[in-house]
């Protein structure tokens, strides 16, 4: 049976008995297990259902704690942690030693992240490891802003499901890492903007095209990932509504309301057109929208700025699924 409560002791011992327990975050919901015990990892794969090969974010309370299990830090990573953490910020960097390689898929990089929730930033700081984390869905849905999302994918699966509320960033963490010259690189665009970490490193940032870790590909980099069951199509609303009129629809917006359309449901992300609100809001609504039994999610790309960037990737990942 699977419980939902707000007890970090529960939490905290069923962790040290190499269980995995879902966390909340400021970004998306975690399924937490001991970083450094590959049996208590493995759990994570089984209830998740996902590939080995995609590695996992490992979570600390303080940047000082992270250091523990990195090594040949970058300073302009310093700097950077400084500015942005606790917060939606991942950093993939040389891995210790005492990571195990089911964590890392093998790679010599571990991605660390500080999570900016207070449940959670007070439990990792009782508990005696760090907790490795991917977002508490079944591998490739849409990840859980909400305790009730992760009962949804997940129950009977773990026991117990930290309840820390509805996530504020409602997006995943922004992953960067650093090249040789000690530029950045942004593996996956999220809860912190491209705009602000230009602003804070004074140049421009680097995309990666392929994940440094040879075998696997992040997730982030998946091109289907992050996808609703309901078909999803995005472009102009006006256009796509009357392409598929007469089927069973929903149209999710960015502000306007297209109530002229015919349409079963109508959406709106963020009346005020403001995109950290449509960020809270995105992964809730396509949820929402695959509980109606629809045919079809008709949608539209946000302002290509700030988190619009972030959100237009979670959109673009979502469609590619059923792109003919
Ligand atoms: O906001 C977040 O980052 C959330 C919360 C729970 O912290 N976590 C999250 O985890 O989104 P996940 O596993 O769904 O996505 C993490 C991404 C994956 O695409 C994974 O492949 C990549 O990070 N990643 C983790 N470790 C890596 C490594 N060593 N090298 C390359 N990519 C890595
Ligand atoms: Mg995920």
């Amino acid at each position: 049976m699977t419980t939902i409560g707000k007890d970090i002791s529960v939490a905290k011992r069923l962790l040290e008995n190499g269980e995995a327990v879902a966390i909340p975050t400021e970004t998306v919901y975690g399924l937490g297990a001991n970083a450094l015990n590959p049996e208590a990892v493995l759990k994570i794969f089984e209830a998740k259902n996902r590939p080995q090969f995609n590695p996992l974010i490992v979570h600390t309370h303080s940047w000082e704690a992270a250091m523990n299990y990195v090594q040949n830090v970058p300073a302009i990573a310093h700097h950077l942690a400084k500015k942005f953490t606790p917060g939606p910020l991942t950093f993939l960097l040389e891995k210790k030693e005492i990571v195990p390689d089911l964590v890392t898929a093998g790679s010599d990089l571990v991605a660390v992240r500080i999570p900016d929730h207070s449940l959670t930033l007070e439990l990792l700081s009782i508990l005696d490891f760090p907790l490795a984390a991917p977002s508490a869905n079944q591998f490739g849905y849409i990840s859980p802003t909400t305790a009730a999302h992760v009962l949804n994918s997940l129950e009977g699966k773990i026991e117990y499901i930290l309840d820390g509320g509805q996530t504020t960033v409602g997006l995943e963490s922004t992953i960067i890492g650093f090249n040789e010259s000690g530029n950045i690189i942004v593996y996956r665009v999220g809860g912190i903007t491209v705009e602000a970490l230009e602003k804070e490193i004074g140049e421009r940032v680097n995309f990666a095209q392929q994940n440094p870790h040879k075998n696997p590909q992040t997730a982030g980099q998946l091109k289907s990932h992050y996808a609703p069951e309901t078909a999803l199509y995005i472009g102009d609303i006006t256009e796509l509504a009357q392409k598929y009129a007469g089927r069973k629809m929903a149209i999710m917006s960015f502000s306007h309301d297209y109530k002229n359309l015919e349409a079963d449901h109508h959406f709106i992300l963020s009346k005020d057109a403001d995109l950290s609100e449509a960020a809270t809001n995105l992964f809730a609504t396509l949820r929402k929208i695959d509980q109606l039994d629809l045919e079809i999610i008709v949608a539209e790309y946000m302002p290509d700025e700030g988190l619009g960037k972030a959100i237009n990737d979670r959109l673009k990942r979502a469609q590619a699924l059923y792109k003919q």
